[in-house]
């Protein structure tokens, strides 16, 4: 459904990813992991085209997509839930999860997603005129998601959801991620929970110091050896 082939990238003059290759198979949960500043992050944003492509291509669904800009791939099927969830705190949670549905031809069915957001998150639903600001972290983490649904997305692209959560609450996310999955969504997750992340995932790509070092099915990789290899380098 997604391939990066060979891309290079990064900011201004600092490139990040070098020669960086994953493919994203529909209705599988891709895991990268890595340590901190490997490049995960930054292989994220260059799929939404936030950064400018050095060398290789981004294709989705057997197209292009490097070319085109990062608003108009919502209404392509992809969406990002950020690192740091970065939600409008001053807003109420009903309006954070309404801007999931900016895309044009989403705005019609955003009520019907809206409801089918709440069903998954009944949480939001009973705060849904609340202050975002107002979340715990573990909260915030499920209306980031939430917004993302908002689009009907296709493909997401989910930056450390458990980022700062307490190890229950990073249960919690994980189980609605279970559920996305079970639901056949096609997700790329990024964590540094590699133990949860090799439970949910069916795919995994090791990225360190901006490349893959390690791309193998998720059953013939133990967490044990993973983080070896995590270490090693
Ligand atoms: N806006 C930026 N400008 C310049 N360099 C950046 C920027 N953002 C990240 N970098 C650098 O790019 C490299 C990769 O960072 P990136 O955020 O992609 O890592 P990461 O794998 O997501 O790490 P983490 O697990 O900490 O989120 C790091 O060396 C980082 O310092
Ligand atoms: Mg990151």
């Amino acid at each position: 459904m997604l391939e990066v082939n060979s891309v290079r990238a990064g900011y201004g003059v600092i490139n990040v990813l070098w020669d960086v290759s994953i493919q994203v198979a529909r209705g599988e949960v891709t895991a990268i992991v890595g340590p901190n500043g490997a490049g995960k992050t930054t292989l994220l944003r260059t799929i939404m085209g936030l950064l400018p492509l050095q060398r290789g291509q981004v294709v989705f669904d057997g197209e292009p997509i490097s070319a085109l800009s990062t608003w108009s791939l919502p209404e392509r099927g992809i969406v990002m839930v950020p690192e740091g969830r970065m939600i409008f705190r001053d807003m109420s949670i009903e309006e954070n999860l309404m801007m999931g549905a900016f895309p044009k031809s989403k705005r019609a069915a955003a009520k019907a997603q809206l409801e089918e957001v709440f069903d998954i998150f009944p949480l939001l639903k009973e705060r849904r005129r609340l202050q975002a600001g107002t979340l715990s972290g573990g909260q915030a983490q499920m209306l980031a998601l939430g917004r993302g649904l908002m689009s009907a997305p296709q493909l997401m692209l989910i930056d450390e959801p458990s980022l700062g959560l307490a190890p229950v609450i990073v249960q919690e996310v994980f189980e609605v991620l279970g559920r996305l999955k079970k639901a056949g969504r096609t997700i790329v997750l990024v964590e540094q929970s590699t133990n949860m992340a090799l439970k949910i995932a069916d795919q995994v790509y090791l990225m360190q110091g901006g490349k893959v070092t390690l791309s193998r099915r998720a059953e013939e990789v133990s967490v044990d050896a993973l983080h070896e290899l995590y270490f090693s380098r």
